[in-house]
C-alpha cells in the first residue's frame, strides 16, 4: 500500500507550529489544554484531520482515546503496534509534552508509508486522554481505565475544580459513562506500544545525544491533604485566638520538603494549594493541598508518604486544626519491557538508555503489553513550564528514530 499524496512532506516542527495557537494561556504563560476543554477538543480535531488527510479513519474508544489504524490489507489487527502520546497539558505547560509524541507518530507514519516496506503488523496512532490528570486529578486516566488500573466507579466520580464529575463531562463529550472501563481484549490483541516523548530533564544534554531509549519510570503518586480550622475575620480575630489552617499548611509544606530531602533521590512537591473561601481579609476555614511524591524504590515512597501523613497530622493538632489525608493515585516504579527496549537498541544503535522521573501512559500500559519509550533531547531540561523546549532538528531526529524503530517492529523483529 502506498501513501496517499499529502502534499509537501510534513515535519514535526511544522505540525507543532500548526497547533501552536491552541490553548495558549495568556495569564499563566505557555499552554493550558485540560482534557475536554475547547483547546483539547480542537487538538483532537487537528489530529483527526491529519490522519484523515492520510486516508486513515479515527475510532474513539469507550474511554475517549483516539485510535487511527494503518491496517494491513488483510485487516488483521492481532499483535498490532501502537505509537502516540497525549494532547492534554498541565496548567501553563509547554508545547512538547504530549504533542511531540503525536506529531512524531504522524511523521513516522508518513516515512513508513514512503518506504513501502513489507510488514507483518498493523499500526495504530493513539492519543490518550487526561494523561496529566490536570482536570480530574488522576494522571493517565485514559490508559488507567483501559488497563483496569482504576475502577470505573471511582473514575466516574472524579470531579474537576468546578465540581463537574468525569461521568458528566464524558457524557457531554459523547462517551457513555457507564461504558468506560477495562479493554482486556483490545489489550491482548496489541503487540507493543512505543511512546516518543520530550525528555523532561537534562539526561540527554549531559550525554550530548539527541535521543534515548526509556529505562524506567520512578514510582509516583498524588495525595490530597485537607486542613480544617475556623473561618474568621482577619481584622477582629486576635492572633492567639485563631485556628488558621493556612498556618498549618505552610508548616506542612516545609516539613514535606525536609522529609523528602532526608531520602536521597526522593521528590516531593506541593504545586497546588487552595484556601477556602480564599479572601484577602478572611482567615481560611479550610485549606486543600496536593502532594506529588516520587522515588525509585516504592517502599521508600510509602515510608515518605507515611512520614508526611504523621507530620501533617501533628502540625494540624498543634495549630488546633483537623486533617484529612487521601490517596488520589499511585503508580509503582516501572521498568520498560527488556525485549522491546533491546529491539529498539538494535534499531537505534548507540542510543543511550535513560530513566525518568515523569509518568507516562506507556508506564501504565507496561503492565499489560510490552511497552517502551523514546526520549528527545530537551536543551534546558525544563518541562511542565512554558520554557519547555525541543530544537527543530532534534524533533526530526526523534521522528526518524521512531520510524526506524517501528519499521523493524512492523517487519516482525522482536
Ligand atoms: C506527568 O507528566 C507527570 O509525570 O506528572
Ligand atoms: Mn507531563
Ligand atoms: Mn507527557
Amino acid at each position: 500500500m502506498t501513501a496517499p499524496d499529502i502534499g509537501s512532506r510534513a515535519t514535526v516542527s511544522g505540525l507543532l507550529r500548526d497547533i501552536a495557537h491552541l490553548g495558549v494561556d495568556s495569564r499563566r504563560g505557555g499552554y493550558s489544554r485540560p482534557v475536554y476543554s475547547t483547546a483539547e477538543l480542537d487538538l483532537r480535531g487537528w489530529f483527526i484531520a491529519e490522519v484523515e488527510r492520510r486516508g486513515l479513519t479515527v475510532e474513539t474508544d469507550r474511554n475517549g482515546a483516539l485510535w487511527a489504524w494503518w491496517d494491513l490489507p488483510s485487516g488483521d489487527r492481532s499483535d498490532a503496534l501502537i505509537t502516540g502520546s497525549h494532547l492534554d497539558s498541565v496548567p501553563g505547560g509547554g508545547q512538547f509534552d504530549g504533542p511531540l509524541g503525536v506529531a512524531s507518530a504522524l511523521v513516522a507514519l508518513d516515512e513508513l508509508r514512503r518506504r513501502d516496506l513489507p510488514r507483518e503488523r498493523a499500526l495504530a496512532l493513539v492519543v490518550f486522554p487526561e494523561e496529566e490528570g490536570s482536570r480530574f486529578g488522576v494522571a493517565c486516566l485514559g490508559s488507567r481505565l483501559m488497563a483496569g488500573a482504576i475502577a470505573p466507579d471511582a473514575a466516574r466520580a472524579l470531579k474537576d475544580p468546578e465540581g463537574n464529575t468525569f461521568a458528566d463531562v464524558a457524557k457531554a463529550n459523547g462517551l457513555d459513562p457507564e461504558g468506560i472501563g477495562p479493554e482486556p481484549e483490545l489489550l491482548a490483541s496489541l503487540g507493543a506500544f512505543v511512546e516518543l516523548h520530550v525528555e523532561q530533564g537534562l539526561g540527554l544534554i549531559d550525554l550530548g545525544r539527541p535521543i534515548a531509549i526509556g529505562g524506567a519510570i520512578l514510582g509516583h503518586g498524588r495525595w490530597r491533604i485537607s486542613l480544617y480550622g475556623q473561618g474568621n475575620h482577619a481584622g477582629t480575630t486576635l492572633m492567639a485566638d485563631r485556628r488558621d489552617p493556612m498556618i498549618a499548611a505552610a508548616r506542612a509544606v516545609v516539613a514535606i520538603r525536609d522529609a523528602a530531602k532526608r531520602r536521597p533521590n526522593a521528590r516531593a512537591t506541593v504545586g497546588r494549594l487552595q484556601p477556602v473561601p480564599g479572601g484577602t481579609n478572611v482567615i481560611a476555614s479550610r485549606v486543600d493541598f496536593w502532594i506529588d511524591v516520587r522515588h525509585p524504590d516504592d517502599a521508600v515512597t510509602a515510608d515518605l508518604v507515611e512520614e508526611i501523613r504523621r507530620t501533617a497530622e501533628l502540625i494540624a493538632a498543634e495549630e488546633d486544626c483537623t486533617m484529612e489525608f487521601r490517596e488520589e493515585s499511585l503508580s509503582p516504579t516501572v521498568s520498560f519491557d527488556a525485549g522491546l527496549s533491546a529491539q529498539l537498541g538494535r534499531s537505534l544503535p548507540g542510543a543511550p538508555v535513560l530513566d525518568t522521573g515523569a509518568g507516562h501512559d506507556a508506564g501504565v500500559l507496561a503492565a499489560k503489553l510490552p511497552s517502551a519509550m523514546l526520549f528527545v533531547r530537551n536543551p534546558n531540561g525544563v518541562s511542565h513550564s512554558p520554557e519547555e523546549y525541543v530544537e527543530d532538528a532534534d524533533a526530526e531526529i526523534g521522528a526518524a528514530a521512531l520510524a526506524d524503530a517501528l519499521a523493524d517492529l512492523l517487519a516482525g523483529e522482536r
